[in-house]
Parts: structure tokens; sequence; C-alpha cells
């Protein structure tokens, strides 16, 4: 089939072909098209060749204390025992509750610059002349000073590669409460010719970095001796030594945590690869390490902590256009990009507090499959609430959870009525 020109088509058309590539049924073709609170008109202009959308449930993390104010939390995932984890995590940590603080909102924004003739005049070059680059560059973030943005600063540095050297030269930029990749990208593109000319070289990659260690937050609790099991911190100090040593484990360690923090960067319509992408980055400088530490105090209590760089934005992007992300920033009241960063720092230390309980000691499948059970329900079959109830508790009573028994519960339980 051809799909050439597939992004000229109206959304119905490209619907239409792909229902006839894929031999979809009506039901399924429905099922794809039912955009539910995003009107199609809208993602159409959020994204390329639209057809439809797809839906994550959306959850609410309650019991979270962050420096004193208790947030209503909302968080988007598929994956059942997140949101429960969480909640407990931070109720455990009551009635202290999470402290947690944010770098200034700053973002790097980075130009590769090539095929100097003397890399070290070419340095010099755009050194001598910071003060007139970083005007020029202020030109091109003008219209956001009114939101407290502007650039900071600007350095160069030289970079050897295995093709050729290079110079590279970094922007320091504060996006007030935006990601910042559309205005960092803009300026640098802006400034980019006037730094060719001063280096007397081609200028090529223009583009912010999501290693973004200059946007940090942190955040620590503590779970009070008593209120958690002697063997639970345990546990807890064990697993957290066995991700320090490993970094097989390490990889699974941090996934937990990004598990609770990308939920709710979904919902509330942030970039959370760029997040993922620069947790991940961070984690691995120097040796790979976990974002999180655990330790004792004098008291016997075990103290998290979690330190890592988020950009996480409350204004712009799909933050502006998606109408659930406004409403779930609107339920999670946060002010600015900071406290953002500071609410998705908890919830990613409480999901790791949470996990490393739950696998230290009873382990995490039997509450897994309890919640997992109501999906193999659905796949099963099972329709009403109360159908796919019924099927789950069969489920969770027999510890059987495959779909072919999920089947055969159904009809039995379909054929009592
Ligand atoms: C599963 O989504 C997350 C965990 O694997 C995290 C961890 O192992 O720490 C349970």
């Amino acid at each position: 089939m051809d799909f050439s020109g597939f992004y000229k088509l109206p959304i119905t058309e490209r619907q239409k072909r792909i229902k006839e590539y894929a031999k979809l049924t009506d039901d399924e073709l429905t099922l794809l098209t039912n955009s539910g609170s995003l009107k199609l008109e809208l993602a159409d202009r959020m994204i390329e060749n639209v057809i439809g959308a797809v839906h994550l449930p959306l959850g609410i993390a309650t019991n979270f204390r962050i420096n004193d104010k208790f947030h209503i939390i909302p968080m988007a995932v598929e994956e059942p025992s997140i949101i429960a984890g969480a909640c407990k995590a931070a109720k455990l940590s009551l009635p202290a509750g999470f402290t947690a603080e944010a770098d200034e909102p700053v973002m790097i924004g980075q130009i590769q610059i090539v095929g100097m003739e003397d890399i070290g005049l070419a340095r010099k070059n755009l050194e001598k002349n910071k003060t007139e680059i970083i005007k020029i560059a202020k030109e091109y973030m003008k219209p956001h000073e009114k939101y407290g943005a502007g650039v900071l600063d600007f350095l160069v540095r030289p970079l050897i590669s295995e093709r050729k050297q290079m110079l590279i030269a970094e922007f320091s930029i504060n996006v007030g409460d935006a990601m910042g990749a559309n205005m960092v990208n803009t300026t640098l593109e802006g400034v980019a010719p006037s730094i060719a000319t001063l280096a007397e070289g081609k200028v090529r990659l223009r583009i912010l970095t999501n290693l973004a260690v200059k946007r940090m937050v942190r955040a620590s609790a503590i779970w009070k001796k008593g209120l958690i099991s002697e063997d639970a911190i345990s546990g807890i100090m064990d697993g957290y030594e066995f991700a320090k040593a490993d970094i097989y484990r390490c990889a699974t360690h941090n996934k937990g945590i990004m598990n609770g923090i990308d939920a709710v960067l979904l919902a509330t319509g942030n970039d959370w690869r760029a997040v993922e992408a620069g947790a991940h980055a961070y984690a691995s400088m120097g040796e790979y390490k976990p974002l999180t530490d655990f330790e004792r105090t004098e008291n016997g209590d075990l103290l998290g902590s979690i330190e890592l760089p988020l950009a996480a934005a409350t204004v712009g992007g799909a933050v502006n256009s998606s109408p659930t992300a406004k409403a779930c920033l609107k339920i999670l009241g946060v002010k600015s990009s900071r406290e953002l960063a500071m609410v998705c720092a908890c919830v990613g230390l409480a999901n790791n507090f949470a996990a490393l309980s739950a696998l230290s000691t009873e382990g995490i499948q039997a509450g897994h499959m309890k919640l997992h059970a109501r999906n193999i329900a659905v796949i099963a079959g099972a329709i009403t609430p109360q159908e796919i109830d019924a099927v789950a508790a069969e489920l969770a009573e027999k510890k059987n959870f495959s779909s072919d028994f999920a089947r055969e519960a159904l009809g039995k339980i379909r054929s009592k009525r």
C-alpha cells in the first residue's frame, strides 16, 4: 500500500488507510480513534500523521507531605503497584514527610564548531568576545525575560574526537518554568552564525543537553524505626548496597525510581524521555550509581535521599496544549517548575523505598499479581466491574494467573448467573 503523502490526508482518510492496511475490524478502529478528552483535531496539531490516541490510567498518590505542604499527586502509568507503593511509602514518612529543594531552572545549550584552521585561535576569539556573544544570545531570549528567563553564561571547551578536534560552545540559560528545549534551541540557532564567524569555523549541532546538571533536585525523608520494622530497614540497606556494588541491579534500582517520576511527568504533559535520558546519564557520570542513598541515622532510623537532574515544566509544550495535563497541574497545585521537580523527586524516592522494602522482605509478586489479576481478567474477556473483580479474586485465591484459567473462571462465573 502506498503511504506517500499520508501526512497530507485528513484524519478520517488516514484512519481508513490504516484500517485497510492492517485489516482492522470496525471495533478495533473505534478503539484507536476514540481519543477521549484529547480531541483528534488538537492531537493532529500536536504531532504528525495522527490517527487516534492511546490511553493510560490516571491515578492519584496521596500522603505526600513535602516541605510542610500536602500534595495530591496525579500519576499516569499502566503498571500496577506503583501508585500503591508511593502512597504507602509516603504514609510511612509522616508526620514529617519529605524535604526537598531544587536548583534554579538552568539548562545548558551546546554548539558544535568544526573545521577551524587554528583551534587555539578560534577558542581565544570566542572567549575574547564573550560579552558580545552573550548580548547576541540575549536578543533571542528577550520574549522570555518577563518570566525570569535569560542567558547567564557562555564558555568554550575543546573536544578531542575520533573524527577531528572540535570546539563546543556552551550557554547556561535560565528557562523559567519551561522545560526549555524550544527557547534554548532557538537561541542557539540564532547566535550560531556569529559564533561561526568569530571561530572561522563551521557550526554543526545546536541543541540543549538533557544532562541538566545545573537543574538538580534533591529530596530526603526519614522513615522512623518502629513505624517500619528492623528487618525492613536492614533489608533496604542490603538492597541499596547491592545497587551500589552491581550495575545490573543498579539499572533496575534506578528504573524503580523513574517509575514514579515518569508517571508524574506523563500526567503533567512533560517530556519524560528527556528526564530519563538525563537521569541515567547522571547516574553514569563516574561509576554508574544509584540515584538514591540510604543510611541509618544515629537513632537507628532510615534516612533516604535522592538527587538527580530534573527538567520539568509547568508551562510550554504539551503542558499547555494537553487539556488533561492542565487539569493535572491544577490538582497538583505547584507554582513553579522547581516545585514540580521537587514533587517528582519525592515520588521517585518513595517508589524506591517501596520497591526495596517489598523486594527485600515478602517480594513484590504477591501484591503485584493481585493487582495485575484485574488486567488478566479483562484480557480473558471480563467486561463489567463485577466480572473483573470476581475473576481477579478467583485468580488470587487459586494463585493461578494464567489467561486460560481466567477464561475458565469467567465461564463459570457467567454460567452461575
Ligand atoms: C518494577 O517496575 C520496578 C522494580 O523492579 C524496581 C526495583 O527492582 O527496585 C520493582
